[in-house]
């Protein structure tokens, strides 16, 4: 199997930026989401259950686990499982998907649904997530990162995150900005222009300054993370 990870289409959408043809952008917006994760992820104590769901090729489902977390991916696509197995060992990966999960009722102490929503918005899906939260335990957590932006039909609002999310009895605890699609360093990353030995320093640097950002813009996307706690006395 190749080292790169797959960048198959899922119906109709990439895995990977297609213009990132030398892999660095990808690798630098996965250092990055690793590090939001450490940062925001509540922490687990070795005993509840973490589940990434729709996990693509698993590139941050250690990350849950390295968070003391039981772990679990869970993707569709079984060539992307398979990638995930090899490559990023450690959590447990199931071939499955929305509406019909490989869960019991109740089971998850922590969601994570990291750029899935608006992928299933574009494929007219987005009614699948439906549901999700019986899923979780009482007082369980779901972590959303999503891309933003206004006024533009191919994304989600962030009224209606909320909204989905309080149908599942969820309240949003926290909502911080922790990368920005357009600005010169990550056209300099893409074209390999930056050492990777500086990756971790330029991804500190943009989630301290992208958490101070708290509106949406217009003219290109923030990507977003969204903790949402579900009530303690809610069952379903
Ligand atoms: C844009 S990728 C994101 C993958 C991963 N979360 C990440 O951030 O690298 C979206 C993923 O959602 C998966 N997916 C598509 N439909 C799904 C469904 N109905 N239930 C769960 N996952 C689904 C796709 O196979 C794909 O791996």
């Amino acid at each position: 199997m190749d080292e790169r990870p797959p960048r198959w289409h899922v119906s109709g959408l990439n895995i990977c930026d297609p213009n990132d043809h030398i892999g660095k952008k990808s690798d630098y917006i996965t250092r990055l989401h690793e590090k939001a994760l450490r940062r925001y992820l509540p922490t687990g104590t070795g005993t509840g259950t973490a589940v990434d769901l729709g996990c693509g090729y698993g590139r941050l489902t250690p990350v849950l686990s390295e968070s003391g977390w039981r772990t679990v991916g869970i993707d569709p696509l079984e060539n992307l499982v398979q990638y995930a197995r090899l490559h990023y060992a450690g959590p447990n990966y199931l071939v499955g998907g929305l509406p019909a999960l490989p869960l019991e009722d109740g089971s998850v102490n922590l969601l994570l649904i990291q750029n899935l929503l608006r992928p299933l918005l574009q494929l007219g899906q987005l009614h699948l997530i439906r549901g999700i939260g019986r899923i979780l335990a009482p007082g369980g957590y779901v972590v959303v990162v999503d891309n933003l932006r206004i006024g533009h039909p191919a994304y989600i609002s962030e009224s209606q995150f909320a909204a989905l999310f309080a149908e599942e009895s969820c309240r949003l605890e926290r909502r911080v900005a922790i990368r920005a699609a357009r600005w010169w360093m990550i056209y300099a990353i893409r074209y390999g222009l930056v050492p990777t030995r500086y990756f971790d320093r330029i991804a500190d640097w943009e989630l301290d300054r992208m958490s101070e950002r708290k509106g949406s813009p217009r003219f290109q996307y923030y990507n977003v993370l969204f903790l949402f706690k579900k009530k303690d006395d809610a069952s379903g």
